[in-house]
């Protein structure tokens, strides 16, 4: 089962065809992205979101802009167009920056082709990277599982396969647990204000895992009585400190797990972990329209608004980062960095 028959991002020719979320779970349609603008577009509307998704797309979206050039100005403008579309994911940088690396040794011909290339690979290691994900996080529903019964899991905001190539970070071992005939049951929260969590609702039950959706504060009480035995999120970027970003409301999913001794994880990938970025308060923070929040169009316009889209939870209430190479504690991430760069 490998996102339920569907594709969030494909190539097509010198095109590539993604799946639009801003239409689902109402209606399943692709957009065909064929310039660098429709690749920006989509990243900055949602239309491709989820931060390894957002890399993908951004990689993909160097491709498309090199069509009419590729010399060193070229390749700088592309990127800055890109890199300015979202702040918080940091996969966005790291593509970019991966797709840089490789380009600007080359020859100005051949980077055409070596860009389509690279973000091909770019998007067939995130499969594998998220199906390792999916299996490094599998015990901890197994665990849950024995003991309760039904593993009891929550998920904020939408971290499947529509956030990733496939698979998705903190869906996947709810994928791996589906396959491997565990029961569990998936609590939803709806993710005000860009409802994610419909999202997540949606890609559930395409894949027959059983959910419950809930208003983004019911949370707490869910917590409180017992009814959660793990909660599993993505990430946006973790910084060095393992501090999380992620989408708003996680911080407040975490204190109410630490109150309520719910462990608590983060999985994503260590595209997705910034070594450069200290600690939370350096992580940058996107915020959004106004108009996502809708109370300017019910008559009161001249009301502030701040439309934070993500938030920051402390490295101390999260109990572990499933991540392609295992689970982490928070606080052991340069130590992780440090085993791969050996
Ligand atoms: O604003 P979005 O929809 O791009 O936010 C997505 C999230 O916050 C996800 O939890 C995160 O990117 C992890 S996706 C695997």
């Amino acid at each position: 089962m490998l996102n339920s028959g569907f594709s969030t991002i494909v190539e097509d020719g010198d095109a590539v065809v993604i799946l639009d979320q801003t239409r689902l779970p109402a209606e399943v349609s692709y957009v065909r992205l064929t310039h660098i603008d429709h690749a920006a577009h989509a990243i900055r509307v949602l239309q491709a979101r989820g931060a390894p998704l957002i890399g993908a797309t951004a990689a993909y979206g160097l491709a498309l802009g090199l069509k009419d050039g590729a010399d060193d100005d070229r390749l700088a403008t592309v990127c800055s167009l890109l890199l300015a579309t979202r702040p918080t994911a940091v996969n966005l940088q790291w593509a970019l920056s991966r797709m840089q690396s490789v380009l600007r040794g080359l020859p100005e011909a051949e980077r055409l082709a070596a860009a389509w290339r690279e973000a091909k690979t770019i998007a067939e290691e995130d499969i594998a990277t998220n199906a390792a994900i999916g299996r490094h996080g599998l015990p901890l529903i197994e665990h849950a599982a024995a003991r309760t019964g039904t593993a009891q899991v929550m998920t904020h905001c939408n971290a499947g396969w529509l956030a990733t190539v496939a698979h998705g970070t903190a869906l996947a071992p709810i994928y791996a647990a589906h396959e491997a005939g565990l029961r569990q049951h998936v609590w939803v929260s709806e993710t005000r204000p860009r409802n994610q969590g419909q999202l997540t609702a949606w890609e559930l039950g395409q894949a027959g895992v059983a959910r419950s959706f809930v208003a983004d504060n019911a949370a707490g009480l869910l917590l409180m009585r017992g009814e959660v035995d793990i909660v599993i999120v993505g990430a946006d970027r973790i910084a060095a400190n393992g501090d999380v970003a992620n989408k708003v409301g996680t911080y407040l999913k975490a204190l109410a797990a630490r109150a309520h001794n719910v462990p608590f994880y983060v999985a994503a990938p260590v595209s997705t972990i910034d070594f450069a970025c200290p600690d939370g308060a350096a992580i940058p923070i996107e915020e959004r329209e106004p108009e996502e929040l809708g109370i300017h169009a019910l008559g009161l316009a001249d009301c502030a608004v701040r439309n934070l889209a993500f938030d920051v939870t402390p490295a101390g209430l999260i109990a572990g980062i499933i991540t392609e190479h295992g689970i982490f504690p928070p606080q052991q991430l340069m130590q992780l960095r440090a085993r791969l760069t050996q």
